[in-house]
């Protein structure tokens, strides 16, 4: 499914325009759109997240749900600047089950991240981030190739598959999901890794 004509793009541009056409894996038949990164191009500091949600499908931007309205809420509050930030996701088709009018995310799998990671990692090649901050275990994998269990990494920096820098941090759809003083402890650790990653970074 990957076209025999698909010539790596040379620009962030052309790299959106031929993934707006992506059939690599299945996800694109049921997704309405491709999600493309966004924000600065140049960025110093990039964040990535698992795959676009429902709110992201139909709106066509990462972060615009409720998870990253808790992300971007959290940058906020921190005094982080979004503007010095690429904001983009692993897997850039969202992935769903129907459930009469609703549809319900699921989590990509690694055969749907392996073949994504072309992607992620042509915006990596354009924005040459100084750190990247991993949201979650999907976007930990895309990053680093490695599926071992978050907890004992969050909060620390690996390598990329790439060579580049990846700080590993909790999804913020995990915080939602915690109660009470799971979810504070959680959103605790989740912003002193915001902290910590834009310090490094920028
Ligand atoms: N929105 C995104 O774009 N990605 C996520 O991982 C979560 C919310």
């Amino acid at each position: 499914r990957i076209p025999a004509d698909e010539t790596p793009p040379e620009t962030m541009d052309a790299a959106r325009d031929q993934a707006a056409r992506c059939t690599r894996c299945d996800l694109c038949h049921a997704a309405t759109r491709t999600v493309w990164g966004e924000g600065n191009p140049k960025a110093d500091l990039m964040i990535v997240g698992e795959a676009p949600g429902d709110q992201e499908d139909l709106q066509g931007r990462p972060f615009v749900g409720p998870a990253g309205k808790l992300l971007r809420d959290n940058l906020d509050q921190l005094g982080i600047d979004q503007d010095r930030i690429w904001f983009t996701n692993a897997v850039k088709h969202f992935k769903f089950a129907p459930r009469g009018k609703r549809r319900l995310h699921q989590n990509p799998d690694a055969g749907e991240i392996s073949h994504c990671r072309w992607w992620l990692g042509l915006e990596r090649r354009f924005v040459r981030p100084r750190l990247t901050l991993a949201l979650g275990a999907s976007a930990a994998f895309a990053l680093t190739g490695r599926r071992d269990p978050l907890s004992p990494r969050r909060g620390k920096v690996e390598v990329a598959l790439d060579g580049g820098a990846v700080l590993l941090t909790w999804h913020p759809s995990r915080i939602l999901r915690l109660a009470d003083t799971e979810a504070s402890a959680a959103l605790e650790e989740f912003r002193s890794d915001l902290r910590l990653g834009a310090h490094q970074a920028i």
